[in-house]
């Protein structure tokens, strides 16, 4: 640990910017927020974005993008093969990761399709810390099985260990030395999305590799927060207090054979993704799923304008004043809640505070997914939107059929890069710990139309 922790105490900073362009916002009374509530069919993904008062559901593509990025946005070169937007965009990605080979990608999910097309076959396993619900989906849409195998300390509600992201090294060795001719690949997340956003320690990324070396397997860095997770990395293990973020990714990134990136997190882009291999070889066999998944290898579903948004955001995400101010948001939040007494995760993770459903909702079982209760509750209580990362969300097992009750229940609050306000954040805290006092109030639900692949963006509810 070192020697300035706890860096979530006094996280409270002023904004390392100032607010140029401005959208309005509107708290619906309650009893339009009932009526929007139904209308949803108890989902809140089929909320209008004007029915939401401050908009938590996720952190992906939401950020606000500095007038640097705007004006970038001018330079986008539409060229459909050799666009020099690409050419700028692939030399950042190569700078900060240190990886020779770039496919632009759509998002996130676009990359995880080629990458899972390109390395699986039926019946193939592959191991992450915690994979995130798309890559699971990827994984099991080639008819392969996702694992993971992350260390127990994430299930630990009080432990103030400091990255809990981090693969367990022993099931991972006994993982490949029983199943290896079966695992392709390895994954990690960085940070830990449905873990709780919690980082993964470089150590541990570089013990992996080790591992994974042993085996011959591949190493593949699923890298949506990855500067974030660098962040951590510099604030929690004395060893890096004084590397740049820009050298601690190229450490990172050095123990890994490719990443993959949703770049609507750490891009601060509103769309796009890519991925970076080091091997020509495998790029070239990638490059063909992604012209026919995704586009030509030089734009892959962005026009020219976000491949420069993002080669300038890539950049702008590695500023220690900005990452400060980042997670200083998160370990705002987490710590009001967490001093009102809701259970959260624990210590702050980069991107989001994740309340536990369970605790907050002792009343409801399992089956009645206290999380997605809670989440409802929650918006009818302030207008706040914010999504279960629990049960629904893990879906049914792909062998059994049946839910899978045995991971975390959260709420997760994600916030969004840049975009909303310490006081905004506080009308939150203050709303939830309100709910808190009236929790047995809050009803259960159940299905009343699933939907069988990613369910939690689509299925509709009722309550009981
Ligand atoms: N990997 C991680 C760790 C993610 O968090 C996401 C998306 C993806 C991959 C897929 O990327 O959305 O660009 O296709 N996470 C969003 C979220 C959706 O709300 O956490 P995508």
């Amino acid at each position: 640990m070192s020697e300035d922790q706890p860096h979530w105490r006094g996280a409270k900073r002023p904004e390392p910017f100032y607010i140029k362009s401005v959208a309005p916002l509107r708290l619906l009374a309650r009893e339009e927020r009932e009526r929007a509530l139904l209308a949803a069919r108890l989902n809140l993904f089929n909320l209008h974005s004007e029915d939401v008062y401050i908009d938590l559901l996720t952190d992906s593509g939401t950020g606000a993008m500095s007038h640097y990025q705007w004006a970038a946005l001018m330079h986008g070169d539409e060229a459909y093969a050799g666009s020099m937007s690409f050419e700028r965009m692939r030399q950042a990605v190569v700078e900060l990761f240190g990886f020779e080979h770039v496919l632009p990608t759509h998002q996130g999910r676009s990359a995880e399709l080629i990458l899972m097309t390109h390395f699986l076959k039926p019946g193939d396993l592959v191991p992450s810390n915690i994979h995130f619900d798309t890559t699971s989906a990827h994984v099991q849409f080639q008819h392969a099985l996702d694992v993971n195998l992350v260390g127990s300390a994430i299930y630990d509600w009080d432990s103030e260990e400091p990255f809990k992201g981090d693969m367990d090294l022993d099931k991972l060795e006994a993982f490949l030395k029983e199943h290896g001719e079966k695992v392709p690949l390895v994954c990690m997340t960085l940070t830990c999305n449905s873990g709780g956003g919690q980082p993964v320690s470089i150590d541990n990324v570089r013990a992996v590799k080790a591992v994974c070396e042993r085996y011959r397997k591949p190493l593949f860095l699923d890298s949506a927060r990855v500067i974030e997770n660098a962040y951590f990395n510099k604030r929690r293990n004395p060893v890096y207090r004084d590397w740049t973020i820009p050298a601690l990714l190229r450490e990172t990134m050095s123990h890994a054979d490719g990443m993959w990136m949703s770049a609507k997190k750490d891009g601060l882009v509103n769309i796009g993704g890519f991925i970076a291999v080091r091997s020509r070889e495998t790029y070239e066999a990638l490059r063909i799923y992604e012209i026919l998944f995704d586009g030509f290898c030089t734009y892959g579903g962005m026009a020219g304008r976000d491949l420069e948004a993002l080669a300038v955001g890539l950049y702008e995400c590695c500023e220690d004043e900005y990452l400060e101010h980042r997670t200083g948001q998160v370990a705002h939040l987490t710590t009001l809640l967490r001093d009102a007494g809701i259970r959260t995760t624990w210590p702050p993770g980069g991107h989001a505070v994740y309340v536990d459903g369970r605790h907050f909702c002792p009343h409801l079982p399992d089956e009645q997914f206290p999380s997605h209760s809670l989440s409802l509750a929650f918006y009818l209580e302030s207008g706040v939107r914010t999504i279960e990362i629990g049960s629904i969300l893990r879906g049914r097992h792909p062998q059994t059929g049946e839910n899978q009750f045995d991971g975390l229940d959260l709420v997760r609050l994600a916030i969004p890069r840049r975009t909303y306000s310490f006081t905004q954040l506080e009308y939150v805290a203050e709303r939830m710990i309100a709910l808190r006092a009236d929790a047995g109030s809050i009803r259960g639900v159940r299905f009343s139309r699933e939907s069988a692949v990613l369910r939690h963006f689509t299925s509709e509810f009722e309550w009981i």
